[in-house]
């Protein structure tokens, strides 16, 4: 199978799991599946529900200004959430939810199998590192996941959303996003 048959059954799969959020829309990915940058966040806003389009909010705002400063268009970087469907009144996915969509959320890094993986916040660091902590704990270094026997590099910084709400902690995230310039 090539990859965009790939990503449609992948589609078929994560639709299955629809049912716990009735009415919503399935937010799959934007941007290029043939890219080497992948973008994961935590899961759909109202924004997002209404447009099928991962980061088109305030968020997505911000988040493309934070790829800018680095020379990347969103066009260019394949960006997807740790859960497609937007859960009611935008609560953060509980934990059952993140271990549903972490096997499909593999699958899915497998399918792009991009040279870099960018983690936004708590959510996505969670379902990927399997991390729980503190983030200030993972952010800002590389890590190395293993998806059968596949390596791949990933780094972590802040959601988009936190740094609408704690602007000071951009300085932060824009050392991190240099880091991943780096790679
Ligand atoms: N926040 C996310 O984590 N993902 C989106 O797609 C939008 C906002």
């Amino acid at each position: 199978m090539n990859k965009e048959e790939q990503l449609s059954e992948l589609k078929k799969k994560i639709n299955q799991n629809s049912k716990s959020f009735p009415g919503k829309n399935l937010v799959f990915s934007d941007g290029s599946y043939l890219s080497e940058v992948m973008i994961i966040g935590e899961a759909p806003g109202q924004m997002e529900d209404k447009m099928k389009i991962p980061f088109v909010g305030r968020a997505g705002k911000l988040l493309d200004k934070m790829l800018e400063s680095i020379k990347l268009n969103r066009n260019k970087c394949y960006i997807t959430n740790v859960v497609n469907f937007r859960p009611e009144e935008n609560r953060k996915p509980t934990l059952d939810e993140i271990l549903i969509f972490r096997p499909l959320l593999f699958n899915h890094i497998e399918i792009i199998m991009p040279k870099k993986i960018l983690l936004l916040g708590a959510t996505a660091a969670h379902a990927v590192l399997d991390h729980e902590g503190p983030l200030h704990i993972v952010r800002g270094i590389w890590k190395k996941i293993n998806i059968n026997k596949n390596h791949f590099n990933v780094l972590t910084t802040f959601h988009p959303a936190y740094l609408l709400r704690q602007p000071n902690a951009k300085k932060t995230a824009w050392k991190d996003l240099l880091e991943f310039q780096k790679l």
